[in-house]
């Protein structure tokens, strides 16, 4: 589907619209212009400007190091691409958690540098001040429960969380109290695909799963992994569309070849 420069702006209250209506809703990881621009023409409604971009665009092992400044970079040129799509940028780690009034600080900065239009954190209860007083300033807020990147090293490991009861009743009374707080939609990831349709069916607003199976009322993947940039993240949940680091790689050794035989730049090619 291709988006003629017209089209209605996606909106929080779009997402909750199409989760009534039962339409599922699609989110992509963006990190700068030139993909925004094919993401929000291909259609999909939310780019995330994910601290993910720790991993795949700086190589970082963990999504820790990054910046507050790197993430309003990578925002600011993901907002240059887009004319329809939602743009929601990832809080990093240390801009939100402890203090409020530091995560009211770091969502302004997103919102003022970027143009972003919506800022996500990670956690439930522990982070209720901080989506409690950016919700005040006007800056919608996206929440994310399941398997928190960010704290990875409490976690240990990646694998699914929310399996026993106590997670699961965690996480099922933090997704209700985003709600109440005033959260726009929440990212369910990695957890049991029966305890996504529990939490999704519990609420009003769109839950977006990411190995959470179905059930979640809409869907992100990264999308360095679902076209095959990278290629050692090979999870269950994980579709991937295209084997872009292949293609790559051939065109690149093609060029490489054709600059070392003088094949180009051929007549046409020169002026
Ligand atoms: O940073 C990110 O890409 C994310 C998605 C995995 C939801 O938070």
């Amino acid at each position: 589907m291709s988006v003629s420069k017209e089209v209605k702006r996606v909106t929080v209250h779009v997402l909750q619209a199409m989760k009534a209506r039962g339409e599922k809703i699609t989110m992509l990881t963006g990190y700068d212009y030139s993909m925004a621009h094919i993401l929000d023409e291909a259609g999909v409604e939310i780019i995330l400007v994910g601290d993910s971009a720790s991993n795949v665009m700086a190589g970082h092992e963990t999504t820790l190091p990054i910046t507050l400044d790197q993430m309003i970079y990578h925002a600011s040129s993901v907002v240059r691409g887009v004319h329809r799509a939602l743009v929601v940028v990832d809080l990093p780690f240390g801009s939100y958690q402890g203090s409020s009034r530091v995560a009211l600080e770091s969502a302004i900065r997103i919102m003022k540098e970027a143009g972003a239009h919506a800022v996500k954190l990670e956690g439930g209860e522990e982070v209720g001040d901080s989506v409690r007083r950016i919700l005040s300033a006007g800056i919608p807020v996206m929440g994310h429960l399941g398997l928190t990147p960010q704290s990875i090293y409490k976690f240990g490991t990646y694998q699914v969380r929310a399996k026993e009861e106590e997670e699961a009743n965690k996480l099922k009374r933090d997704a209700k109290l985003l709600e109440e707080l005033g959260c726009f939609a929440i990212v369910l990831e990695k957890i049991p695909a029966a305890l996504t349709k529990e939490v999704s069916e519990s609420l009003e607003i769109p839950t977006i799963g990411i190995g959470g199976g179905m059930y979640a009322d809409g869907q992100v993947l990264v999308t360095h992994d679902m076209l095959g940039i990278t290629r050692d993240f090979q999870p269950r949940f994980l579709r991937r569309y295209m084997e872009l680091f292949d293609a790559i790689k051939l065109a690149v050794e093609q060029y490489c070849t054709d600059v070392k035989s003088g094949d180009f730049p051929n007549e046409h090619e020169q002026y």
